[in-house]
């Protein structure tokens, strides 16, 4: 190391700017946890990346040789740099979730890249040296694994939520994916024991694993649809952490190893709390065996009754409380700042106006609070759906807004249901339902709602945004 950027406590610029960077990394996540903050904290984390990447070209050495193919790193950073910008930039806000899995796809690729291109480096030392105590050649691997079984899972969701790729469900899937894991487990032990003189040589085997781990990440989300697509999006997300800390123990390099694991950790957790909210269990996920997505559909009964506008406007102005479910349709009609006016006017008039928050409404974790956020509605205002379910007896008017599956009932009533056991917005408790969509159109599970059929339901039907901009001038008037 040489002498100007080597300091007296022994630490390096390279390894004091990779501590930077990952508490940088650590602030911007915790951030990340309040909409209020949450923008900063994406910067400061992105100011960490820059620190890490600029602090590795700059610094980093091997053999006391800087890095080589600046030239390649920058140019492919550059056009990797545009192509992300655009990308984000254009990309509509209802087609988020599949820009975070293709990102995702992206990471899980890199890594299994990273592995790729270090196995064959490994020194026959360190091969022979090998055994399950063999941590370098054992990271090397897990990275391959787990970083191709995100890529191709991820691009499978991605190709899902796009909609060009349908569920594919066979009994039998269960068994193939166990019988896929225990073989990717079982090859990898296989290398690991292997007794030659460089890892040169099992550059084929390599190959062999990287292609059955794609197979069974595309295998393990094939079958996984309906309702349940938020807990595969967010499960692949925290493989694609653990198989970039994977690279950065490989190379030594904190940033990496810290940025990777909070990644994981992060993407477990919001997995675990996923299947909470989902009613699923975490193995039923790996596995790939769940359900979802309309086989159980139930035929429509009774009749629908509908409402005006200013009928609906004389309920929601003469009422002491009002809350609001959103869902996927005000995210596609863009309509979330006409309803936040709509809920100030009422508050104005004296209505106490709050709004019911299911963890999966719409298509990304968190959308409604982003969705919410951006148009500035209070945080106050937004309550958790299990909250806000005691108190739902009390409700005068209950308005669901684009939102289908979360309020569905079959939730709690019909156990052939594929959202049976997931926890819902409990709207037909309210003293009054007024539901705005456009026709009878299903949601994401693809299953009938009788909510709609309700005594108490009132459907005001019509793209939420015109609908809401009508009552809003309807409310002005009363
Ligand atoms: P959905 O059940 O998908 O229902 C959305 C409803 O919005 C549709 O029934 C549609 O009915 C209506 N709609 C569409 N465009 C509209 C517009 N312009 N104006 C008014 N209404 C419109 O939504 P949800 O209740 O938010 O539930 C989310 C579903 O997505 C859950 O099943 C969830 O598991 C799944 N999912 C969630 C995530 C995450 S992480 N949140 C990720 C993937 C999947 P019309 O066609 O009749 O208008």
């Amino acid at each position: 190391m040489n002498d100007v950027t080597q300091f007296s406590a022994g630490l390096s610029v390279l390894e004091i700017s990779y501590i930077l960077a990952s508490i940088l990394f650590i602030l911007g996540l915790k951030m990340l946890s309040h909409p209020l903050t949450a923008r900063r904290g994406n910067f400061l984390a992105a100011i960490g990346m820059t620190m890490a990447i600029a602090a590795t070209l700059l610094f980093h050495e091997k053999d006391g040789m800087p890095i080589g193919n600046i030239g390649w790193i920058i140019g492919a950073m550059a056009v990797g740099t545009v192509i992300g910008w655009v990308i984000a930039v254009k990309v509509k806000m209802t087609a988020m979730p599949q820009l975070v899995s293709f990102f995702n796809g992206m990471g899980g690729a890199a890594a299994a890249l990273i592995s790729m291109m270090e196995f064959p480096h490994v020194s026959p030392e360190l091969m022979m040296k090998s055994g399950m105590a063999n941590g370098h050649v054992l990271a090397i691997l897990l990275g391959l694994v787990i970083g191709s079984v995100s890529w191709a899972g991820s691009m499978i969701a991605f190709g899902k939520l796009d909609g060009w790729i349908g569920d594919l469900r066979v009994k039998a899937m269960k068994y193939v994916n166990l019988t896929i894991l225990a073989f990717i487990i079982g090859f990898v032990v296989f290398i690991m024991t292997r007794d030659v003189a460089a890892s040169a040589e099992l550059t084929h085997l390599i190959i062999i694993l990287f292609v059955v781990a794609v197979a069974y990440g595309v295998l393990f989300v094939m079958p996984i649809g309906g309702a349940d697509m938020p807990v595969v999006i967010s499960l692949l997300n925290s493989f694609t952490g653990v198989a970039a800390a994977m690279g950065g123990f490989l190379y030594n390099n904190q940033a990496m190893l810290t940025g990777g694991i909070l990644v994981g950790s992060a993407g477990t957790i919001l997995t675990v709390l996923m299947c909470k909210a989902m009613n699923r269990s975490l193995l039923n996920v790996i596995i790939g065996v769940f359900g979802g997505g309309g086989a159980a559909a139930t035929s429509a009964a009774g009749s629908i009754k509908e409402i005006t506008v200013s009928d609906a406007a004389v309920l929601l102005s003469y009422s002491k409380k009002v809350v609001i479910v959103p869902g996927y349709g005000l995210a596609v009609a863009q309509a979330q700042h006409i309803c936040h006016e709509l809920d100030k006017l009422l508050e104005e008039k004296g209505v106490e106006v709050k709004y019911a928050i299911h963890p999966v409404a719409g298509r990304m974790p968190g959308h409604m609070n982003v969705l919410l956020a951006e148009a500035d509605v209070p945080y106050e205002q937004l309550i958790e759906s299990d909250e806000i379910n005691p108190d739902m007896p009390n409700t005068d008017v209950i308005v669901v807004i684009g939102a289908n599956d979360v309020v569905n009932p079959a939730a709690e009533d019909d156990p052939s249901s594929p959202i049976y056991g997931m926890p819902i917005v409990r709207a037909r408790e309210a003293k009054n339902i007024i539901v705005m969509k456009r026709g009878m159109g299903k949601g994401y599970a693809a299953i009938e709602n009788m909510l709609f059929f309700n005594d108490k339901t009132r459907m005001l039907f019509g793209d939420a945004k015109s609908t809401l901009q009508a009552l809003v001038g309807e409310v002005k008037e009363l």
